[in-house]
């Protein structure tokens, strides 16, 4: 794989996840890492096991703790660390949330403005306080959308508005930087194996379960290698897993009505099988 030595990369959620495995993975490639999140004990044992796979003592690996949803906060810490660590040449936005997967219904308005707070509005406003900086080296943005930004899913109105809106924003942020010698990449993963799918699993419906189970199921650390080598190729769009590929290649192609025809009749039997 591709060497990153001398480059600095923040990753929001860095402390869990597919955040931090690709934070393990940079770190292990010789770049020096950022990890930002909002719980300054997690922050700091990702930070040990990151630092623990650098390949020189000289790699930067620092934490930030901030919500991304808050706008003022993620400016005024942002500028406070590209002070103390250096600016970006790769921002990776992992920081999100997945607690409110449940039946519309079952979704309050105060739910769902948290999910595209966290989600959406946290990507912008990373986006929006590194910039300058990611203008300056030529940089690279990825975005952690989800196949549930692809094609819509039973009790993931929440989740998926937000991850959907992130497909609209990486396109139209990659047309405005490319000319710059700058990328966005985009990447939609299927089920991953991390601490959401715990938090996801406390409300999402039985219907919801099992049209999941349809997508395929990774691991952190396989999505942290697609992300570092498409980061690396600065490719627009990657969806992990073929499985989950040949999925979206089918609902593309039939213009989402194979899709919509599995997921139903998957919704009706797991509704039959519960009776
Ligand atoms: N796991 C999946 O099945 C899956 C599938 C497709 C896409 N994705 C996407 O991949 C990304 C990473 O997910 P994951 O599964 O790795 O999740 P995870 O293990 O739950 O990690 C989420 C990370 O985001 C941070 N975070 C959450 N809210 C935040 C906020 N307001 N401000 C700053 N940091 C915040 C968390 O730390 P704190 O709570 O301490 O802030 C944590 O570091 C997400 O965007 C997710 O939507 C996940």
């Amino acid at each position: 794989m591709k060497r990153f030595d001398g480059k600095i990369v923040y990753i929001t959620g860095g402390s869990s996840g597919i955040g931090l495995e690709t934070a393990k993975l940079f770190a292990s490639l010789g770049a020096g890492v950022v990890l930002i999140a909002r719980n300054e004990a997690k922050l700091e044992e990702a930070a040990g096991k990151v630092s623990s796979l650098r390949r020189s003592e000289s790699q930067t690996v620092g934490t930030v703790s901030a919500d991304v949803g808050d706008d003022a906060e993620v400016r005024r810490k942002m500028a406070d660390a590209v002070a103390r660590f250096g600016a970006p040449d790769i921002l990776v936005n992992s920081a999100g949330i997945n607690k409110y997967a449940d039946r519309f219904e079952n979704i309050t308005a105060a739910e769902f403005d948290e999910v595209m707070r966290i989600n959406c509005s946290g990507v912008r406003n990373v986006t929006a306080a590194l910039l300058d900086r990611l203008k300056e080296k030529r940089g690279r943005v990825v975005i952690l959308s989800s196949v549930a930004g692809l094609f819509g899913m039973f009790g993931y109105t929440a989740y998926g508005a937000s991850k959907a809106a992130l497909v609209g924003f990486a396109e139209s942020l990659g047309y405005e930087l490319r000319p710059l010698g700058m990328s966005v990449t985009l990447v939609c993963p299927p089920e991953v194996d991390t601490p959401m799918n715990l938090d996801e699993a406390k409300r999402l419906p039985r219907e919801g379960r099992a049209v999941k189970g349809m997508g395929g199921f990774l691991m952190p650390d396989y999505v942290a290698r697609v992300i570092v080598k498409a980061a690396a190729k600065r490719r627009f769009f990657v969806i992990p897993g073929f499985s989950t590929r040949f999925l979206y290649r089918l609902h593309r192609y039939s213009n989402g009505l194979l899709s919509r025809i599995i997921s139903d009749a998957v919704i009706r039997k797991s509704r039959k099988r519960d009776r």
